[in-house]
Parts: structure tokens; sequence; C-alpha cells
């Protein structure tokens, strides 16, 4: 006889719940706390050859974490603040003031060892590459010694607070291994295809601009049912965060110290070097036997095609992958639009309204790639904004800021412009 009354009153409550709070579960609350994890990242305690690294990660852009693969790395044992102040004190750093990213703090540089009296008690975090000068206690783990990895190594990165840092959620649009040698970090992790959830918004547009403390679900309603995927790295575990994921870091101290090497986005393997290669049966080998430096990796043409996976696509379709490799505002403003049609009608030579995979092969797509970067440059492109720190990232089915190292006893390696931001 309560049954009658029962009835009416939960679709009553639940109407209630859905209108004033159903949609918004974790509004105003930190990212993360809208919808739970579609799951953990997967974890492997043994490090893949370079093949099955690139068949089973980096190919399909799915993230990994190799649990403890950092502790044989030097810097894992012998960095201590005490061994790093005494053999490279001296030696200058980008620091950044203030733990939490937003991509307009002061950096400064100061010497390491000043950073190291400081850093326990201070809102600062150093994020800068790793002078040539310490890249002996840096070891490339197995799965990047051939394949061509090695031949485009872009930046290698220290991460260095008292813990607390959180970045901005962000994509790199290259590759990276983020090993962690103390401390502990999360990330928030998205893949790549989910556009649709995560609002890349100003001014560079290779992040977004929501507060990861405090997610406004009425400008990102997106983020109220993002599927994300939550990595967890302990010290000695390495993170492969694949090229354009989208990730948030949060590292913990009360010491936390993170090295990644940044390494462009390879479309195929070539395993010409497998065979002679002096690495080919070691575990690691030094970051210091490697050349870091910027390269241009995949050009348009090869990030098309991969994106468009075989098939041939129509105008929306190539709009919107335009629009997502190229990162520019002012691209997708009325001109460039206009640029862009301009281009797929040249591209689509049979006039049937679809480009296929041979005729973007068979088109000057490489020159008009040319003519946009004059015309519409890319938006991480044109502002190098400071240092951010960056990197992470997530589960499978998925720059910008220049760092002047003038300071730093070599100053070859100047990675600019690859698009960091915190993570890692
Ligand atoms: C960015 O962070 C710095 C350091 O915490 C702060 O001084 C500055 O006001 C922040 N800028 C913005 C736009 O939030
Ligand atoms: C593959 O790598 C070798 C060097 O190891 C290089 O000579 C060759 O050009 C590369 N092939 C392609 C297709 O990039």
């Amino acid at each position: 006889m309560s049954g009658k009354n029962f009835c009416l009153f939960i679709p009553l409550l639940f109407t209630l719940c859905s209108t004033t709070n159903g949609d918004l579960t974790g509004h105003l609350q930190p990212l993360g706390s809208q919808v739970p994890p579609v799951g953990d990242v997967l974890t492997l305690t043994e490090i893949p050859s370079p093949q099955e690294f690139f068949d089973q990660f980096v190919k399909p852009g799915k993230p990994v974490v190799f649990k403890g693969a950092a502790t044989k790395t030097p810097a894992y044992e012998l960095w201590t603040d005490d061994y790093l102040s005494s053999k490279f004190g001296e030696v200058k750093f980008d620091v950044e003031e203030g733990k939490k990213e937003n991509r307009s703090r002061e950096l400064f540089n100061m010497p390491l060892g000043e950073f190291l009296k400081s850093y326990k008690e201070k809102d600062i975090y150093l994020v800068a590459s790793v002078p040539k000068i310490m890249r002996d206690d840096i070891y490339l783990l197995k799965c990047l010694l051939c394949g061509g990895f090695t031949d485009e190594l872009q930046d290698s990165v220290m991460w260095f607070s008292n813990g607390g840092t959180k970045s901005v959620l962000h994509y790199d649009a290259i590759d990276n291994i983020n090993c962690l040698m103390s401390g502990t970090k999360e990330l928030f992790m998205v893949h790549k295809k989910e556009h649709a959830h995560v609002l890349i918004d100003k001014p560079d547009g290779s992040f977004s601009k929501v507060d990861v403390d405090k997610v406004d679900l009425q400008k990102y309603p997106g983020l109220a049912d993002v599927p994300w995927y939550k990595a967890n790295m302990e010290a000695g575990d390495c993170l492969f965060i694949p090229y354009r994921w989208f990730h948030q870091v949060r590292s913990y101290g009360p010491r936390n110290l993170a090295i990644n090497i940044w390494f462009a986005h390879k479309l195929e393997f070539n395993s010409t070097d497998c065979e002679e290669s002096p690495y080919k049966d070691k575990q690691f080998a030094p970051l210091s036997e490697f050349e870091v430096t910027e390269s241009l990796g995949p050009g348009l043409p090869l990030l098309l095609l991969d994106e468009m996976e075989q098939k041939p696509i129509d105008e929306e379709k190539f709009l919107e992958i335009i629009k997502n490799l190229w990162n520019s505002e002012k691209l997708m403003k009325g001109e460039g639009i206009e640029v862009l049609k301009e281009i797929f009608k040249e591209i689509d030579t049979n006039e049937d309204s679809l480009i296929s995979p041979e005729e973007v092969t068979g088109s000057s797509l490489d020159e008009y790639e040319q003519e946009l970067m004059e015309l519409f440059p890319r938006d991480g492109d044109e502002d190098d904004g400071e240092g951010d720190e960056d990197d992470g990232e997530g589960d499978d089915d998925g720059g910008d800021d220049f760092k002047d190292e003038g300071d730093v006893e070599d100053d070859d390696d100047e990675n600019a412009d690859i698009g960091r931001h915190e993570d890692l």
C-alpha cells in the first residue's frame, strides 16, 4: 500500500535531480571529478622492443606505463639534491614562478644550486631542457633504440618541484616518454579523437583554458562525460604519452623530479637500423650518445593520410581534420576556410566531392602547406609563450613554448616550439 506513493515519488525525485544537478556533477570541482575514468592506462613490467612499441602503442596512439623502467637510469639513484648541487650547482636553468600552469607565468633564470636551496619552500617549478653535460645520467629505453626514433629526438626536459604542480589540459604534437625519478604523478588522459569533449580554446591552440581546479561545466560541457583514462606514476615509472592525446598532469612531493624525451611522431617504422645498430641487444643507451634537435616531423600530407585511415573523406571531414592539425584560429575563420575549400577542390581531381588517399598522395598539398604557413601561422609557432610544463597521458583506443637555454653551458639544443606543457 505504500507502493503507490513510492512510485510517484521516485520519478519526481529523479526529475528534480536531473534538472538541478544531474548534468552538473563535478561543476566547479577539480578535473576528473565530473565522471569516473573509463579505466587505468595499461601497465607493463617489460619494456617492448622498438617494433612492438611502434605497432602496439605509437601507431594506434595508446598510452602505457612502463613500471620501474627508470630505475636503471643513473639519475634515478644518483641525482640527490646534494649530488646535483655539488656537480651541477653552477648550471643555470629556467624556473617558473607558480606551480599551477597558466602559460603566462614569469620565468626567471637561476643556478641549479640556488633552486635546490629554495624549492622546498617556494612556489617555483624548474622546467628546462637537460643540458648536455647532464645527459650521461639519462638513459633512453630499449623501445626507442632503433626503427628511426633516435633520428628525431626533439627535446629532453627536466621537471623539478616540491610537488603540487598542475598543468593545463593540453596536448603535444609529438610523442613523449616521461620518466619519474622522485615523487608521484597523476594524469588525466583523453584520446586524441575526443575533440568534441575537450575544448581547446585560445590563446595558443594546444591547450584548454579550463581551470583544472574548478571545472566550469557551463563553459566546458564536454568535460561532463568525457571518456578519460587515469595514469598513476610512482618513482621509477615511465609513461608513454601519445602524440595529440589530451592530458593534464598533477605532481606530488615532497620532491618531484621527472625527465622526459620528446620524439617526432612516426607514421612508419623503419627497421633498417635495427639489424646493425650497436644498441640492438642493449636494454638502455645514454642520451648523450644521440643528437637532440628540433626536427620537422611528418608534414601535412602524411598527417592527413594518417587521420583519413585509408578512407575517402568529404569536405566537412577534411576541414575538421585540418582544423585539428593546424591549430590556427585565424585559419578557421572566413578567409582561411575559403582557402581550405579551394585546396580540397584541387586535391579532388575526379570531382566526386570526396578526396581519397590516392588523391592526397598525388596532390601538391606539401606546397599548399608552405603557403598556409605563411598566411596562417600556427598559433603555437607564433607565440612562444614561456615555458610551461606539461606532458602526460591515457589508454587506448587514443607547442610551443620555446625555452631559451641561453645560460646553460651548451645552448645548441633549443628545442623550441614543440608545444610543451605540464605533464609527464
Ligand atoms: C599565472 O600565474 C602567475 C603565477 O602564479 C600569476 O602571477 C599570474 O597572475 C597568473 N596569470 C593568469 C592569467 O592567471
Ligand atoms: C630508413 O633508415 C635508414 C638509416 O637507418 C635510412 O638510410 C633510410 O633512408 C630510411 N628509410 C626511410 C624510408 O626513411
